[in-house]
């Protein structure tokens, strides 16, 4: 497998390899260590059908189903998320830097993006290293954090933002997540700093108001550009994060074009 590192920080494209078959054990494996090593793989020229899509993803964990976002368009498949700007949309899904679904107990593993449309120009993604943001903290710092408790909510929205559709209330329980502000991952068993300005809220035991001065520096520290790299696409790129040791931010840099992708999310 040829593995070429993006930047310094995270990131890495695999070449030479189809993902619309089964792979071999051994490429599985290699892959795999490529997520945890790398945090963000990138694969060019894909062609995957919604089934090879989620069976790719499959090798990795079962799959996940967003607990709110519907994606009516893709019915029967309800493991396919679709990210869609249109042409005439200004925001675009994800807006700020986030990690996904972290307003869960258990957050997802990670998550396999697939371009099926993209803008001619702009539309890239950036990701965030978040080994890198504990690991760069002072120690002071770093013995302040460790006890603290980062509790993840989301507003949920009264219809599918996907759809315009009223929610079934069942799909709405459980959007608050407690998190330790300094997690391990569990298959590096590597500490990364877990806060991220679209669902942390505050801290366990403080207020919204005694929590923002503290995050708001966090979330400063974790995305800044050293600790970065940013995904270009193009119709058939499938990137695959690492989802509890990285963030990712869209860049809403292109308007009058349409952008379309496939999400399928893979559970711990
Ligand atoms: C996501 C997401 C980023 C993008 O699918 O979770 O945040 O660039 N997407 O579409
Ligand atoms: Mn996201």
């Amino acid at each position: 497998m040829n593995i070429q590192p993006l930047v310094g920080a995270l990131g890495a494209e695999i070449l030479d390899i189809d993902l619309s078959v089964p792979l071999a054990p051994d490429t599985l494996a290699a892959v795999r260590g490529a997520l945890f090593g790398y945090q963000v793989i990138v694969f060019r020229e894909q062609r995957l059908s919604l089934e090879q899509h989620k069976n790719f993803a499959r090798q990795f964990g079962p799959l996940h189903v967003h607990p709110y976002i519907m994606a009516k368009p893709l019915d029967g498949h309800p493991e396919v998320l679709r990210v869609v700007k249109e042409k005439e949309d200004r925001r675009v899904f994800g807006e700020k830097w986030h990690s996904d679904v972290t307003f869960l107990e258990r957050p997802v593993l990670g998550s396999v993006l697939y371009a099926i449309e993209t803008p001619k120009q702009g539309g890239d993604t950036l990701f965030a290293n978040m080994y890198m943001a504990y690991d760069t903290l002072s120690d002071g710092m770093k013995a302040l954090l460790e006890p603290l408790v980062g509790v993840h909510e989301t507003p949920v929205p009264e219809v599918d933002p996907a759809t315009g559709l009223p929610f079934e209330p069942l799909r709405l329980v459980n959007a608050r997540g407690e998190h330790p502000v300094v997690s391990v991952h569990p298959e590096t068993g590597r500490k990364l700093l877990y806060v991220n300005s679209t669902y942390t809220t505050h801290f366990k035991g403080m207020t919204v108001e005694e929590s923002q001065p503290l995050l708001d520096y966090l979330f400063r520290h974790a995305t800044q550009a050293e600790f970065t790299c940013r995904v270009r696409w193009a119709p058939g790129t499938v990137t695959f994060w690492d989802n509890r040791s990285t963030q990712h931010l869209p860049i809403n840099d292109y308007y009058g074009e349409r952008r379309e992708m496939h999400r399928v999310t893979v559970e711990t």
